[in-house]
């Protein structure tokens, strides 16, 4: 995603105080950013932040030939690789749908062939107006355009409804998603993430530390990429990503079921979860009592092996496991590759610092079937997702 060029059209409403922060991430992520506003626009938020924070000229007035050689509208529009107009004014809309090409933003919209992505922000009866829906059925059914939804809840005029500007991380994710190729367009695609929950009594369970960041940076990445994306999640506290069949489980029964439901399917099957290899024998019905002195002891039976079973009926699919270790990760991970029939393992040690549960970053070895240990530097698991995944599309290739 780096150096990628996104062009950023902000029209007047009162939304557009959060279109700074779309500007700060995507800047954060390494892309170029350039600003066009609307005149409306400039009476809520100045250029000048903008300018600021992009680093580049923000364009306003469709007259002002910045750049004398070029002419600024199209520059502009063949510039980007992708537009993204947050907030879409109610007004920018109409217009759009039907070409009409009165300011610099609306003029490089009708210019650009790049990818629009629209959010819109305005009242809720501004939003089901008859005009407002009409020129949205408009956008919609042009392929340039993708209209990203609206949030529901308390707008600026006080009235609650839908009509609410998306966040700027969720618009940030729509423009990543937008800005990546679909290389895994036709692919049903299975991942597990995040630690499952097996209770002994109403009030206690037998977990771990698993947050789920792993399997959730693959599931996004994949839909990204064009995959169909079933994610069977644990409990977990992360934003499910944009455009996946989220599967909700608590037991590692659960997720055995889950998986099996899909597994006919699935193209590929990523086992980043971490479900509990036991359970409690007995689940008791009312609250196990404290009781007076001397030691407790509870049972445990076993769980299902989910990654052993469905690895024993791979047939030609693409099966990613993981290792998180706390030592000997090498021959552990090795012993799990082929007891398992993965096509690799992403192996970590949990006891280095950064690398492992909850972190946002992981330095893992992988190794595969047929015999590579590639030992990768500490990255951000989004990296990570990424890296897995072009391995995923070689195996497939394969
Ligand atoms: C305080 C205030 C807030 C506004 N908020 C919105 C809004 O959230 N959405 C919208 O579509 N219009 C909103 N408007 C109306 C637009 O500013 C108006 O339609 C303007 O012509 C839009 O111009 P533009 O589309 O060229 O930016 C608001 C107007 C005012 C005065």
């Amino acid at each position: 995603m780096k150096n990628k060029h996104v062009l950023l059209g902000v029209t007047g409403g009162i939304a557009a105080y959060k279109a700074p922060a779309i500007v700060s991430r995507l800047k954060k992520l390494g892309m170029e950013v350039k600003v066009v506003m609307t005149e409306a626009a400039t009476k809520f938020v100045t250029p000048l932040t903008f300018q600021t924070m992009s680093n580049e000229v923000v364009h306003v007035d469709m007259f002002d030939q910045l750049n004398n050689m070029d002419v600024e509208h199209i520059a502009l529009a063949k510039w980007a690789d992708v537009m993204v107009i947050a907030p879409a004014t109610a007004n920018t809309m109409a217009k759009l749908a039907y070409g009409i090409a009165d300011n610099m933003l609306t003029t490089v919209a009708l210019a650009t062939t790049a990818p629009i992505l629209i959010a819109p922000a305005m009242n809720t009866q501004m939003l089901r107006a008859d005009a407002t829906q009409e020129a949205l059925k408009v956008l919609k059914n042009r392929k340039q355009y993708e209209i990203l939804p609206t949030a529901e809840g308390l707008l600026a005029c006080q009235d609650v409804g839908e009509g609410k500007m998306l966040e700027p991380e969720d618009i940030v994710d729509y423009i990543l998603m937008a800005l990546t190729e679909k290389t895994m367009a036709g692919v049903d695609l299975t991942v597990t993430a995040g630690p499952t929950k097996e209770r002994m009594d109403p009030v206690r369970f037998l977990s771990n530390h698993s947050t789920g960041k792993m399997g959730y940076a693959i599931a996004q990445e994949a839909a990204a990429r064009g995959a169909k994306v079933h994610l069977i999640s644990g409990p977990s506290h992360l934003n499910v990503p944009k455009g996946v069949d989220f599967i909700p489980v608590e037991s590692t029964e659960d997720m055995f079921k889950a998986v099996e439901a899909k597994f006919d399917d699935t193209d590929v099957l990523i086992k980043s979860a971490a479900p509990s290899d036991y359970k409690p024998k007995t689940y008791a019905a009312e609250k196990i009592k404290k009781r007076e002195g001397g030691l407790m002891a509870v049972e445990f039976s076993p769980n299902p092996d989910i990654a052993k079973h469905f690895g024993a009926m791979k047939g030609d699919r693409v099966i990613v496991g993981f290792a998180a270790e706390s030592h000997n990760m090498a021959d552990y991970a090795k012993k799990k590759l082929k007891e398992k029939n993965f096509n690799f393992i992403v192996a970590n040690n949990i006891t280095e610092a950064k690398a492992g549960f909850g972190s946002d970053t992981n330095h893992v070895h992988i190794f595969s079937a047929d015999g590579t240990d590639e030992e990768l530097p500490m990255m951000d698991k989004s990296d990570l997702a990424a890296a897995i995944l072009d391995r995923v599309e070689r195996d497939l290739k394969s």
